[in-house]
């Protein structure tokens, strides 16, 4: 069986040693993922073989050292070895965040949503019109994901076409994979803060160009209605309608908070309700991100369910600005695509590590009163931050786990780095390495981050 194994992966490496000048790289040590929703794999000695595009051409486990030595001489592969207490481990996506609201993320966190966006949020978007200040922002919210392990991210920008494309430009530059949103709202808006239909139509379509642009793989246009109370039937339609044009995919925020539940019952009494709102207008499709979901009725999930539309569950938010507590095991037991936001900063933390943490919390705090809703377990969980992501993305062929054909968007992690937050004991076996990061482990245990297979990070 090992010679079996070893074979393949020589053929692998010649292979691809044949196709390009250089044959990319082997990660050999210890690797996490998940293999389903309800499993992870812990792999000792494992060889994953990435070809120069960041494709994962070969997964082998356990490896002896030797070996992998031989293999690398032969084919002039190089070898990016873990130390014993190291792992590698898919990489962090973060399917719902608001770039620009980074600037007072961890701060005003006394108000509810809509108190809250009046209050802190929209003043704060509307200095995106100012392009040297959302280069600044936009910069540092990219460098702090990166940093944290999000590989993947569909961000909202704000209104602004000038920083949306720059937050785009940003993203391409730092090689992060994204979804980047120019934001849409024609009503119920501050006056410094609204658009005129027609314009925000206009400009939607020159950033969705614009972007589509590039040509580039890892940064695509994400069309993005704010929520319904900030837009106007016409201007969903249009959106819509571009969505349509370009193909490309649609985010926005549905059943966050009851008073904006009633509101928009209140502007669209014709709806039976707030998820058939997106529908009536061709906004739910199976390419829809829909954040929060806190509140949505059988008939809403059903709905969500039969369109495809993806899920991101940000429970920082959630509780932050006392929206509610999410029901993230019934939507799991109905099969909903789901997955995990930040929010930032209706969440406070830009890390995926605290939204997992939060997540658990938030299951068990449910938990307490309905029983039935058992709360989720680390495998769960960490397969919506990854799997669950990817496929919120429409990318589950493509990434969130190491199988051959997928993108290699991963993490090094190390324990022990200089000021690391986790000590270890002779007694920790991988399962609990791994379980010691996710729980207290942070940006000083992330040592290298890939997306495509490239090093877009390195402590
Ligand atoms: N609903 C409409 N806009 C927003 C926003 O910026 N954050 C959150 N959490 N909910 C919203
Ligand atoms: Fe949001």
């Amino acid at each position: 069986m090992r010679f079996l194994s070893l074979a393949l992966l020589s053929a692998a490496l010649v292979a691809s040693a044949d196709a390009a000048a250089t044959a990319g790289n082997i990660f050999y040590g210890n690797f996490v993922h998940s293999v389903n929703i309800t499993n992870l794999e812990y792999v000792g000695k494992g060889a994953i073989v990435v070809d120069t595009a960041g494709n994962i051409i070969q997964v082998e486990r356990n490896v002896t050292e030797r070996q992998i030595s031989q293999i690398g001489d032969k084919h002039r592969v190089s070898i990016t070895r873990l130390g014993d207490q190291q792992f590698i481990m898919p990489g962090l996506i973060d399917t719902h965040i608001h770039a620009p609201q980074y600037v007072f993320t961890g701060s005003g966190m006394d108000l509810q949503l809509l108190n809250w966006l009046n209050t802190y949020t929209f003043p704060r978007e509307a200095r995106f019109n100012d392009t040297r200040y959302a280069n600044d922002a936009y910069n540092k919210v990219v460098d702090r994901l990166i940093r944290g392990g999000t590989t993947a991210a569909s961000y909202y920008a704000t209104i602004h076409l000038d920083a949306s494309k720059i937050l785009a430009d940003i993203v391409e530059r730092r090689g992060q994979r994204a979804f980047v949103g120019k934001v849409n709202m024609d009503r119920n808006s501050p006056d410094y803060y609204i658009e005129n239909t027609q314009q925000s139509l206009k400009d939607t379509e020159t950033f969705i160009q614009y972007v589509l642009g590039k040509k580039n793989s890892r940064v695509a246009p994400i069309v993005t209605p704010r929520f319904v109370p900030s837009c106007t039937s016409d201007l969903m339609r249009g959106l819509a309608a571009l969505a349509n044009k370009y193909n490309v995919p649609i985010q926005s925020h549905l059943d966050e908070n009851l008073d904006e539940i009633a509101w928009v019952k209140e502007l669209h009494p014709d709806q039976p309700d707030y998820t058939s709102v997106y529908d009536a207008h061709g906004l739910l499709n199976n390419r829809t991100i829909m954040a929060h979901v806190v509140y949505p009725t059988d008939e809403e999930r059903k709905l969500l369910k039969q369109r495809g539309a993806g899920i991101s569950h940000c429970p920082n938010s959630n509780l932050s600005l006392r929206s509610g507590i999410a029901k993230v095991r019934q939507m799991l037991t109905e099969g909903q695509k789901l997955s995990l936001g930040t929010d930032v900063s209706g969440g406070y933390s830009p890390s995926i590590l605290n939204s997992i943490r939060n997540a658990y919390f938030a299951g068990i705090a449910r938990s307490f009163d309905h029983p039935e809703d058992k709360y989720l377990q680390l495998p769960e969980i960490f397969y919506i931050a990854t799997l669950g992501g990817a496929d919120v993305l429409g990318m589950k062929e493509q990434l969130g786990n190491f199988v051959v054909g997928k993108k290699f968007d991963a993490l090094i992690i190390n324990p022990s780095t200089r000021g690391s937050p986790i000590d270890l004991f002779d007694h920790d076996k991988l399962n609990t390495i791994f379980e010691k990061f996710i729980n207290n482990g942070d940006d000083r245990n992330i040592v290298e981050v890939f997306v495509d297979g490239k090093s877009i990070h390195r402590l």
